[in-house]
């Protein structure tokens, strides 16, 4: 396995570049539970500190990094409420960027992978595991505050209209949505660019101002990541 040469953050907060001695270049982040890898990602030790690999054909917030995202929305010490966390892959980098002052709010509504959450959650104080439907926010009013990043992942038809449920609950004016679209799971029988479209349309209708649409091919085909502000409805 190839070593590294060299470890540099990039233009956004906690997310670091990792070059290799064969010349490829891997995004990494700083392992907030050091010694435990999650999905099976290279450890990495470089200046006395412990990065982990982030690899962007399993992460799209990596992928979108990789294929050009502007800014992140995400410091140290941010509230973000992930809705879609699967088994922790992304909420993961999520919860090394944000460190321990900050909080990921992950939820899920299969039980089967949520179990494999919890125990990501374990050794990461700042993610707070909840299992239900992202469909029906108010479920969760109890255990979620307001946060400065809503993150969706969930491959629904109607994600852009639980994104902003979702928003109009929980998401601070001036904070920001990063939402991935699964063109497929919309609507197989049209075009993605032509749904993307329409998606983008639906966020700018519910009070978003949408500041970049990142195309994830190679790393995720038919998906793109869009980046927006909430300026409130
Ligand atoms: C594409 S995967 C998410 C991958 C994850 N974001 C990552 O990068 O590690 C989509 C996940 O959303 C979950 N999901 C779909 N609809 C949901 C809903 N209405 N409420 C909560 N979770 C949902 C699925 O069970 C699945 O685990």
């Amino acid at each position: 396995m190839s070593e590294v040469v060299s470890i540099y953050e990039t233009n956004m907060l906690n997310i670091f570049r990792c070059e290799f001695e064969d010349g490829t270049v891997r995004l990494c982040t700083k392992n907030l539970s050091p010694g435990h890898n999650v999905y099976g990602e290279r450890l990495i030790r470089y200046n006395k500190i412990e990065y982990r690999e982030w690899n962007a054909f399993r992460s799209k917030l990596a992928g979108a990094i990789m294929k050009g995202l502007k800014e992140s929305p995400l410091s140290v010490g941010s509230r973000v409420l992930y809705l879609g966390a699967a088994s922790g892959t992304t909420v993961s980098h999520v919860s090394d960027i944000v460190e321990a002052s900050g909080k990921v709010y992950a939820v899920e509504f299969s039980p089967r992978v949520v179990r494999e959450l919890i125990m990501v959650a374990q050794r990461r104080p700042n993610v707070i595991t909840i299992l239900a439907d992202a469909r029906f926010p108010q479920r969760f009013r109890t255990l979620v505050e307001a946060v400065d990043v809503l993150y969706v992942d969930i491959a629904q038809p109607d994600q852009a209209e639980i994104a902003s449920y979702n928003a109009s609950l929980y998401l601070k004016k001036e904070g920001h949505l990063l939402l991935a679209i699964k063109a497929r799971s919309i609507d197989v029988t049209k075009e993605p660019e032509e749904i993307y479209k329409r998606e983008v349309e639906k966020l700018s209708s519910n009070g978003f101002d949408v500041r970049q649409v990142v195309n994830l091919d190679p790393y995720d085909k038919d998906h793109v990541m869009v980046l927006a502000k909430y300026e409130g409805k």
